[in-house]
């Protein structure tokens, strides 16, 4: 059992990962059109990837994700998966991706010891899926979702984010996606990170409430029992496996049970999405390269600083002046 407590007696046992900031896409809601990545020397080196996986590990986590950025447009992308992969204790691997390079990828990832994926997915109509995107290709995107399923994935999760205005008239289409592809689907309300261009946040929110009363429009959901101990609210159709999530920063507030880290692409160690304590593992890494005692007690430190909760609002503030893309999600 993870022997990271906060000072909420919340027990972390979920790490997530971003392994880049950069991406082939540029979601609307994630980035600006033009945006500055990092330098490539500021970034994690795989094997410092692996190292901060292990040392989490090693404390007892059992959950870790990668993210971005795009997971997929990393280097040695599948070496880092093989390497985490056969991790001992380790027992659930997944990363969430937008999908684009499954088609090469999959295969690698299943074989390198991955069992879930999270895949965005958030029109089903090719031209606005690259409005929604700005550089998406759809077909790829369905291909990759073709690709994972061959490869064998146990779990494969669709995350949509439902933008009133740009999507909305889209949720009941993906869930008949989902449906017919027999894989879950999970809707996520837009939060406040980073400074975006193409919209004001608070015309486009859209609340989970309002989503979920669409698909009930057409099937009645039943809540599901399974929690993830996380943020998403599950739900089941009568008539199908795939299950319904919803995640909801700001209409149902999740913070008290929330048992996860992350860590940005440059090695800093986030507390919480929506607050901006952090510690730097880079310093550590760099510092004492190879060594996991001085990288263990650090984040054994940090962990008094994971604050209580976030505080998202839908004005238009922008609290947060990170990017998701540096934190993945
Ligand atoms: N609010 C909610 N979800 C976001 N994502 C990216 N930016 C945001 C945001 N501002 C989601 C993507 C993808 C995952 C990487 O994070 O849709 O599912
Ligand atoms: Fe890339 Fe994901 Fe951000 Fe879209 S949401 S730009 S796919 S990192």
């Amino acid at each position: 059992m993870s022997e990271l407590i906060d000072s909420f007696q919340r027990r972390i046992s979920y790490v997530r990962i971003s392994v880049t900031d950069r991406c082939d896409f540029r979601c609307v809601y994630c980035m600006s059109e033009d945006m500055t990545f990092l330098p490539r020397n500021q970034v994690l080196t795989i094997e410092e990837l692996t190292q901060v996986a292990r040392a989490f590990v090693a404390l007892g986590v059992e959950k870790i994700r990668l993210t971005g950025g795009e997971p997929l447009v990393r280097r040695n992308i599948d070496q880092l998966v093989r390497d985490i992969g056969s991790l001992e204790g380790l027992k659930d691997f997944a990363m969430t991706t937008n999908g684009a390079q499954l088609n090469r990828y999959a295969e690698s990832l299943y074989q390198g010891g991955m069992s879930r994926l999270n895949i965005s997915l958030d029109s089903l109509d090719t031209e606005r899926f690259k409005r929604l995107t700005r550089t998406g290709d759809l077909n790829r995107v369905l291909d990759g979702i073709q690709a994972a399923k061959k490869a064998g994935f146990e779990r494969i999760k669709l995350n949509a984010v439902i933008l009133k205005g740009r999507n909305d008239d889209e949720v009941v289409d993906l869930v008949d996606f989902a449906r017919s592809e027999e894989i879950d689907i999970s809707f996520i309300e837009e939060m406040p990170l980073g400074n975006i261009s193409d919209h004001g946040r608070e015309e486009t929110y859209c609340s989970s409430d309002e989503v979920q009363a669409m698909i009930e429009a057409r099937y009645p959901l039943f809540a599901s029992t399974e929690s993830s101990l996380g943020p998403a609210r599950y739900f089941r159709m009568a008539d199908s496996h795939t299950r319904i999530g919803f995640i909801s920063p700001h209409s149902h507030n999740f913070c008290d049970s929330c048992n996860r880290v992350r860590v940005t692409a440059e090695g800093r160690l986030l507390l919480c999405l929506g607050n901006e304590h952090s510690v730097d593992l880079r310093e550590v890494l760099r510092q004492y390269p190879g060594e996991m005692e001085p990288l263990k007690q650090r984040i054994r430190d940090a962990m008094s600083l994971k604050p209580h909760r976030h505080y998202f609002t839908t004005d238009g503030d922008v609290q947060i002046v990170r990017f998701m893309n540096m934190t993945g999600g």
